[in-house]
């Protein structure tokens, strides 16, 4: 790709809303929305500037094999994926929550997590809830899910949730609770390390309007 071309790797909802802000402080507008248009590579105002929609979790993936120069993706899924490869220069200060673990009200946590204990958890982040569990000593069967992790507590396929929480609605419209924090999370650039040198030019503007902008 050549150097005057930038590929912007983006996943729908919360951080491309959250982000239209930051790419107008760099000049960038997007040409359509991508809640409303079936394309998934969208043009900008910006001549060789165009977006890539793709998964959240999809983000680190387009970035490192350099199909994206930079991406914008949640430090929950930066933590899960490793990060490798990835340079990570700014905190954007979006899509902000908590990585929690959750049970349903009144279950006792505080026994059941004793160091020894052995507990179900049911999670989007094996490699988060693997590690929080392995420094607290408590064994775990992890269960791997893809969304709605709110459930398996309350039908017997977990005794406990890792999930993100932000205003604690699902949690509490499910008969969950918060019972320990894990990670403050919020959303962040990463940059394809070569893309950084080869097309320094044309991303450090950008970089630096994002970085003004999040402040
Ligand atoms: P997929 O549909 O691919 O499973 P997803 O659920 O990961 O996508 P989003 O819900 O848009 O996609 O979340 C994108 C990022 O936004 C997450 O990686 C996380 O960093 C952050 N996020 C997720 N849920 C919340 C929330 N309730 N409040 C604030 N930020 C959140
Ligand atoms: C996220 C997360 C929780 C919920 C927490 O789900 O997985 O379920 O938000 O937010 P709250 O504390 O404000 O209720 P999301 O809305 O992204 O749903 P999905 O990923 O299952 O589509
Ligand atoms: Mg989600």
């Amino acid at each position: 790709m050549s150097a005057n071309h930038l590929t912007i790797a983006l996943s729908k909802g919360r951080i491309f809303e959250e982000t239209l802000p930051l790419l107008a402080a760099a000049g960038i507008v997007p040409a359509e929305d991508p809640e409303q248009s079936r394309k998934l590579i969208i043009g900008t105002n910006r001549e060789g500037i165009r977006l890539v929609i793709v998964r959240a979790g999809d983000v680190p993936t387009y970035v490192r094999y350099g199909a994206a120069d930079f991406g914008i993706a949640g430090r929950d899924v930066l933590i899960e994926d490793g990060g490798e490869g990835l340079y990570q220069p700014l905190d954007l200060q979006i899509a902000k929550c908590r990585m929690m673990v959750a049970v349903p009200q009144g279950f006792d946590y505080a026994a059941a997590s004793q160091p020894g204990c052995r507990l179900r958890i049911a999670t989007k982040y094996p490699d988060i809830a693997a590690a929080h569990f392995a420094a607290k000593g408590v064994h775990v069967d992890i269960i791997k899910l893809y969304g709605s992790m709110e459930l398996a507590p309350l039908v017997g396929l977990s005794d406990a949730i890792v999930d993100l929480v932000s205003t604690g609605n699902t949690l509490k419209a499910n008969g969950l609770e918060a019972v320990e924090h894990i990670a403050d999370i919020s959303s962040r650039l990463v940059v394809n390390k070569a893309a950084l040198k080869v097309k320094h030019t044309l991303l450090q503007p950008i970089i630096e309007a994002f970085a003004a902008a999040s402040n």
